[in-house]
């Protein structure tokens, strides 16, 4: 694993972060937790903290699995390319979907690119312990925005982690996804959460923005609610579709 410089600079953390961290560091990570939320806001109030909030382990995102109608997706004949090739997942957190390119049929290598070192690491030691070759899953600290692959990916997926980020920053994701996928390579947006809510994150999305971001350098080839979700999201009131793009 290597380390960029993230962006913007992090703040430095508070002394009442790591008083909660220290306090409830075994269960913040649990879905619903409504404490583990605020206070993930919180350490979130300014840019650049997501390292903070791994280190203190404040993930209340994390499902430690893959995602349910990425693997339906990917399993179903419709779209083998989908499988193929480079494959790159931004904001990778804990790596579960990167596990799962790894181990898909044609995949060259699956690249899992985070902020935080913490959830690198620890998508490698998971990687380790499911025997999967550190050459077909590839995890990197650094910042999606200006990271640089030195290469064009065949796929990229993107699951909660347009939802992450600032809204001032949806169309450099727009164009950065341009910029990284080979022509005719796909995007596969897990859209979540379609909603109107205020503040994040995550924050509310639409079909209408992705189409936005995306429509002018991709084609939607498909778009389809989603049937199969984590478990704790059955009680949330947030829409889900999967949607695949193709680089023009
Ligand atoms: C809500 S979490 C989702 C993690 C993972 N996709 C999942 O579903 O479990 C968003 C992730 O994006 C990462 N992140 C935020 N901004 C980033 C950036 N500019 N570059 C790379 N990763 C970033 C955070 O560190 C965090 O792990």
């Amino acid at each position: 694993m290597t380390t960029a410089t993230e962006r913007p600079a992090i703040s430095p953390q508070t002394q009442r972060q790591t008083e909660i961290s220290a306090m409830t560091q075994d269960t913040l990570h649990h879905q619903n937790d409504p404490v583990a939320w605020s206070t993930l806001h919180e350490a979130l109030v300014r840019p650049g903290t997501w390292k903070n909030a791994w280190d203190l382990g404040l993930t209340p995102w994390d499902h430690a699995a893959s995602t349910p109608a990425l693997r339906s997706l990917l399993a179903s004949p419709e779209y083998p390319e989908l499988t193929k090739g480079k494959i790159l997942v931004p904001g990778c957190g804990g790596g579960y979907d990167v596990h799962l390119f790894a181990q898909s049929p044609g995949c060259e290598y699956a690249l899992g690119l985070d902020l935080s070192p913490v959830a690198m690491q620890k998508a490698e030691k998971l990687r380790d312990e499911k025997s999967i070759s550190p050459q077909k899953a590839q995890f990197l600290a650094g910042d999606f925005f200006v990271h640089p692959f030195g290469t064009k990916f065949d796929v990229v997926y993107d699951h909660t982690f347009l939802c992450a980020l600032q809204p001032t920053l949806r169309k450099d994701w727009g164009k950065r996804m341009a910029e990284i996928i080979a022509p005719g390579g796909h995007l596969i947006t897990y859209m979540y959460p379609l909603s109107d809510h205020e503040g994040g994150p995550p924050f509310a999305l639409s079909v209408e923005v992705y189409d936005s971001l995306l429509s002018t350098e991709f084609e939607k080839l498909f778009m389809e609610d989603v049937l199969e979700t984590f478990e704790s999201r059955t009680r949330q009131e947030y829409g889900e579709k999967l949607a695949v793009w193709k680089r023009k």
